[in-house]
């Protein structure tokens, strides 16, 4: 698989300079801008939300947003984040009362749909929606923070998951979210991932661009 996509995650990103923060990451060779919203809820954080996808969307941003709900409930928030230029709009299903029809407001906005699973839970959630998806993201940590390690359980349920979308016959990202960085993604690669999101491995380090031709090299190998 050549098609491998790297989606900085900005919460490890200089929340004063969020623009700049952006575009550097994009000058330096990332795919995707992952948006991590967080609710003091769902999870034990607190971050952004729609109105500063919109600001990066006025501030010039193109590239693909991939927003990451760790909310709950998720709906009225998937309006607003349509509203706000979302590309990508991912939710756990935990945290929905009615999956499909989450999933089914997404498609319907023409906006790209996504489910996303915790380290414990299953992937049976996906079975009767897998139609209505265009990304599977596996959380390789607990969501609420960066810069946790990298839960080695998560590359066995990547080979699940690759299967699962093998027999599907759709185009569906399988993206990784936690721990990901530099020395691990090339055995996360070989597990199956096609979408990279690394937040403190890139933000944390002073050359964004070095940082992701390194991780680009890893996935040549
Ligand atoms: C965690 C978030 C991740 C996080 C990744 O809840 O969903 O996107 O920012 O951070 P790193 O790459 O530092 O593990
Ligand atoms: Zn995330």
């Amino acid at each position: 698989m050549s098609d491998f996509k790297i989606a900085p995650s900005i919460l490890s990103a200089d929340f004063a300079r969020l623009g700049a923060e952006v575009d550097a990451v994009l000058e330096a060779g990332a795919d995707i801008v992952h948006f991590d919203v967080m609710d003091n809820h769902y999870v034990p954080n607190l971050t952004i939300g729609p109105m500063v996808c919109k600001a990066l969307r006025n501030y010039g941003i193109t590239a693909p947003i991939d927003v990451h709900l760790m909310v709950k409930p998720v709906d009225r928030l998937i309006g607003d984040f349509i509203e706000a230029g979302a590309t990508y709009i991912t939710f756990h299903p935990e945290a929905s009362e009615h999956i499909d029809r989450s999933l089914q407001m997404i498609k319907d906005a023409g906006c790209l749909s996504g489910l996303v699973f915790n380290p414990a839970t299953p992937l049976h959630h996906l079975e009767y929606v897998l139609d209505k998806v265009d990304m599977v993201l596996l959380m390789s940590v607990n969501p609420g923070f960066g810069g946790q390690s990298f839960i080695p359980g998560t590359l066995n349920k990547l080979k699940e998951a690759r299967k699962m979308i093998a027999q599907s016959g759709r185009d569906i990202r399988l993206e990784v979210d936690g721990g990901v960085g530099i020395a691990n993604i090339a055995e996360i690669a070989a597990a199956g991932a096609d979408t990279f999101v690394a937040g403190s491995a890139i933000f944390n380090t002073s050359d964004y661009a070095a940082t992701i031709q390194a991780m680009r090299a890893e996935l040549a190998k």
